[in-house]
């Protein structure tokens, strides 16, 4: 098969693990061993007939998948432009994509005969999603999260905890992702022997941001043949596809079954926080500059210094200083285009939502909603937006609660 002739999940990343001048694999030579391991074992195992019928069982056994495409009706029509559809990532087992890849790495870890899976999260939703695979695979696991996560999202600590897993506290800097992320890495530095990184984004040295996008590409796979079934007559695509972005697990997974549709224009949606300055939002892709940031080289927001800058977002998932190498290679080549929500638009986003559609998202994907609101005014009625709602918003509840109240402030 030709290079023009492959699917564009068999072209990148190349055989050094790069997604053009971004990825590959930056980190201490004494985890080499254990890359090379995961990317061989990878190769070999997830091809096979044995273990596609064991990840299809988890699939729509654990997870519930197929998750439905829902048109927004009320929302559509108030705002009178173009229509407006959702990929129901929030109706997967533990309410969120995450649990996609969850189910992939914790099986890969089973048939490498490690033990232990261990990850970072921010919101918790990664958390949660593999302490849920690695119990229903039979391993331990360990979930590092920020101080300051911990305290704003309880609940899912407390299910970490119920489901088994031990949560381990990251108190550096600014006490976030970013820093439950190095935690993570270091204790897989420690124990790669016995336990499989089940990283929590696109992001990281290769092989972890192949793995992710190809365990999250059933989303974009499922989305594209519910879209073309329901036109029947046409075969026709949605014109826009959009997503939120902090690593890019849910945007790859849905845009890998669109970038070879020049057509389709792919909208990646970052957090603008409460303002464009530096330290007040986590918009990588928008204000970041090459870098490398934990084991890859990508778009990293930095300062003076070339150290990763603070990050501030409303939503805990989307507060990373990074981006992942495909992303960023996808930014570079101009086939994604990108826009920033701020708090507030999210915010407005996630009460229109919850009102109008009787569906309450996490606050990553109500920025995710916002770009989409705002482009659907934009556009003609006879256009199609497709909105990957990565997650339910279960978890926001008090914080929105306590912060805003029980209407959308005025
Ligand atoms: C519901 C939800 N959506 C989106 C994200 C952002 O992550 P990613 O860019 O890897 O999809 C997160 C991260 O925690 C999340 O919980």
């Amino acid at each position: 098969m030709s290079t023009v002739e492959k699917h564009y999940l068999q072209r990148y990343p190349d055989s050094n693990g790069y997604f053009g001048q971004f990825g590959g694999n930056h980190y201490p030579v004494e985890l080499r061993p254990a890359l090379e391991e995961l990317a061989e074992s990878y190769e070999q195992l997830h091809s096979r007939q044995e273990f596609q019928h064991a990840l299809t069982r988890a699939r729509i056994g654990l997870q519930g998948r197929p998750t439905p495409i829902h048109y927004l009706e009320n929302i559509s029509k108030e705002i009178g432009g173009a229509q407006i559809f959702v990929k129901r990532e929030d109706l997967n087992h533990t309410g969120a994509h995450k649990i996609n890849h969850c189910v992939g790495f914790a099986l890969l870890a089973k048939e490498m005969g490690k033990k232990k899976v261990i990850a970072e999260t921010g919101a918790g939703q990664h958390g949660v999603a593999l302490a849920t695979a690695a119990a229903f695979f039979n391993l331990e696991c360990e979930i590092h999260m920020g101080e300051v996560d911990i305290a704003k999202q309880s609940s899912n600590v407390g299910r970490m905890r119920l489901l088994g897993a031990r949560v381990v506290a990251a108190n550096q800097g600014q006490s976030a992702l970013k820093e439950a992320s190095d935690s993570a890495f270091h204790a897989y530095v420690e124990q790669h022997e016995t336990a499989l990184y089940a990283i929590g984004s696109a992001i990281g040295p290769h092989p972890f941001p192949m793995i992710v996008r190809d365990f999250q590409s059933v989303v974009g796979q499922e989305a594209r043949k519910q879209f073309l079934d329901m036109a029947q007559d046409e075969d026709r695509l949605p014109e826009h596809v959009v997503a939120c972005v902090a690593g890019g697990s849910n945007a790859m997974g849905m845009f890998s079954s669109f970038v070879d549709d020049a057509e389709v224009t792919l909208h990646a949606v970052e957090p603008c926080g409460v303002s464009e300055r530096l330290g007040e939002h986590a918009a990588t892709l928008s204000y970041g500059r090459p870098g490398t940031l934990h084991g890859a080289r990508s778009v990293v927001l930095q300062g003076e210094d070339d150290t990763p800058a603070q990050v501030s977002s409303i939503a805990s998932g989307l507060a990373y200083p990074g981006v992942g190498p495909e992303m960023a290679m996808l930014h570079a080549t101009g086939r994604i285009s990108v826009a920033a929500v701020s708090n507030e638009e999210a915010v407005e986003a996630f009460y229109r939502m919850t009102r109008s559609e009787g569906v309450i998202p996490a606050l990553e994907s109500a920025h995710a909603l916002a770009f989409a609101f705002q482009l659907a005014a934009r556009r003609p009625s006879s256009e199609k937006i497709l909105v990957n709602l990565s997650g339910r918003g279960d978890k926001d509840v008090d914080f929105i609660l306590e912060n805003y109240g029980v209407k959308a402030p005025a």
